[in-house]
């Protein structure tokens, strides 16, 4: 029986696990969940974010799936998102944003996969006050990680049959760091001849992702871009609630929904469950239940096809299992 450990964490992240559980139970595959509450709620209950117990489970199973946890702002309150990514060096985030059916949204066929370098940049969270007024902050850019996740994005454009990778940066400003990140990008494309390279200022990359969307198709930057350009990518295609992510490294992988705990419809059982189902068939197919995971994304591309069900962050009035109901029903 293969173990998933599965993270419940905070706000609307029960909700849409509940979702996942009934789903995967409907499929009847050789796969158990090992649940843990995580987070903020843990953390005021039992006086730690995550229990010992979930880590040896990680450790064990080597797989997550993890529903989002609140980080409370500005309390000296390191990212428990942060904190695992570095403690198990997680360092591929990949998420795929492709339009689904039926879905308003200006933009049509958005497929576009974002590369986020993850255990590096600003997120070190190293900050420094000076004085009263003034406060440093580091951006670390690594060749060891540049080259990682360079390579990854454009092993899976190699495995995935696509034909370009950007790079994004800020190389014209960030002349050393982005500098360094930029000519690994160009020393690696060269290895890949089949594959078309390009690149683009994080700026002008945001523009050309709303103006022209199919320019892109593999993108791969330094971990704050990947944040910032994921949401604009989540937007193209329907909102936050749409895209799914993986955070992979040598031995360990986690997946989850590109949201946050999304307090303001915490408890209004109105969440819509997508990324995190989407998240499970990335998780799938990464443990070889590729057929499980086709089933999952078939049955969600026909409710939204039809286009009776839907929650209301895409214009409906169901509610998370009204949503899952319909889901399941398509199974
Ligand atoms: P958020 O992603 O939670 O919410 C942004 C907006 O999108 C809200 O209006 C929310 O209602 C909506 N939204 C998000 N997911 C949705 C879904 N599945 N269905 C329907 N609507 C959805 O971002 P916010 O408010 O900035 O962060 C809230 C908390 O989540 C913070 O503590 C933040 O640190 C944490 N967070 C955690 C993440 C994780 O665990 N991976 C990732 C991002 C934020």
């Amino acid at each position: 029986m293969r173990k998933v450990t599965l993270f419940k964490g905070d706000g609307i992240g029960p909700e849409i696990c509940e979702a996942v559980k009934k789903v995967i139970a409907a499929l009847s595959l050789d796969l158990e969940f090992e649940e843990f509450d995580v987070g903020e709620n843990e953390y005021l209950r039992h006086g730690a974010f995550i229990p010992q117990a979930a880590f040896d489970s990680i450790e064990r199973n080597k797989i997550i799936l993890k529903a989002p946890i609140t980080t409370p702002i500005g309390k000296g309150f390191r990212s428990l998102n942060v904190q695992l990514r570095e403690k198990y060096d997680l360092y591929a985030n990949i998420r795929p944003a492709r339009s689904l059916p039926n879905i308003q949204t200006p933009f049509e066929n958005i497929d576009m996969v974002i590369f986020r370098e993850n255990t590096e940049d600003l997120y070190v969270g190293k900050e420094e006050k000076i004085d009263e007024d003034t406060i440093h902050a580091t951006k670390i850019i690594t060749r060891k990680c540049s080259t990682r996740i360079i390579r990854a994005a454009f092993e899976y454009a190699k495995a995935h049959d696509r034909k370009k990778v950007s790079c994004v940066h800020k190389a014209n400003i960030l002349k050393m760091s982005d500098g360094l990140f930029l000519s690994i990008f160009n020393e690696i494309s060269k290895e890949y001849p089949e594959i078309e390279a390009d690149s683009y200022i994080v700026d002008n990359a945001c523009m050309q992702m709303v103006m022209h969307p199919e320019k892109f198709d593999v993108m791969v930057m330094p971990n704050l871009y990947g944040d910032i350009l994921s949401d604009l990518a989540s937007g193209l295609i329907g909102g936050l609630g749409f895209l799914p992510s993986a955070n992979l490294g040598e031995e360990i992988a986690m997946f989850e929904a590109v949201h946050g705990s999304a307090p303001d419809i915490a408890h209004k059982y109105i969440a819509n469950p997508t990324a995190l189902l989407l998240s499970t068939c990335i998780m799938l197919e990464h443990i070889e239940e590729y057929e499980a995971a086709e089933k999952i994304r078939r049955a969600i591309d026909a409710v939204l096809k039809e286009g009776k069900v839907r929650t209301p962050d895409c214009g409906g009035t169901s509610t998370t299992q009204e949503y899952t109901d319909a889901i399941l029903a398509h199974l």
